[in-house]
């Protein structure tokens, strides 16, 4: 079924479109965080900032798992096949991986040095998830 959705005129690319939507507000609303945690834009009380925006950026992550996971099953053997596909997937767990190790250990409380570099991090592996994704259909 997953099959004939690749193939119908127009499912692929309205899928594609959302899974663009969400991570649009992925990356928009983590660069902004980012941004904060970094000491750009102090006058902005960070927790309600942080509840926004991370709000929106597991919004960002739903819609695009989501849809990432519809196209994966369209052609599940060709992706599986994809060295492309396996980095992106790989990027993706490191980020999540950070990201818990971040709340864990309570940085968005501390601001420190440590909860910047993690913030650092998370940008590389975003853009890196971002990277490979685009380049999945060129290899
Ligand atoms: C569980 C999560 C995800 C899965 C399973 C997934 C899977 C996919 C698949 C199957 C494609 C289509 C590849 C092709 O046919 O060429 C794709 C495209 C793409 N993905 Fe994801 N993805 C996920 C999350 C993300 C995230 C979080 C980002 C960005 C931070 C991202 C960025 C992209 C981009 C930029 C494209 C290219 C879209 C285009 O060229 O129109 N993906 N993804």
């Amino acid at each position: 079924m997953l099959v004939a959705l690749g193939a119908h005129p127009w499912a692929y690319p309205m899928l594609e479109t959302v899974h663009l939507l969400g991570v649009g507000l992925l990356l928009g609303n983590m660069a902004l965080l980012e941004l904060r945690v970094f000491g750009w834009g102090v006058v902005l009380p960070i927790q309600p900032l942080a509840r926004l925006s991370l709000g929106l950026v597991l919004t960002g992550f739903s819609l695009a798992a989501i849809t990432g996971l519809l196209m994966f099953g369209t052609q599940p053997q060709e992706l599986l096949a994809n060295r492309v596909f396996t980095v992106k997937m790989g990027l993706l767990m490191l980020a999540g991986c950070n990201a818990a190790w971040f709340h864990a250990r309570q940085s968005l409380q501390r601001l420190d040095a440590t909860a910047r570099v993690s913030m650092g991090l998370s940008g590389v592996l975003w853009l890196g998830v971002l990277t490979c994704g685009r380049w999945i259909g060129y290899v």
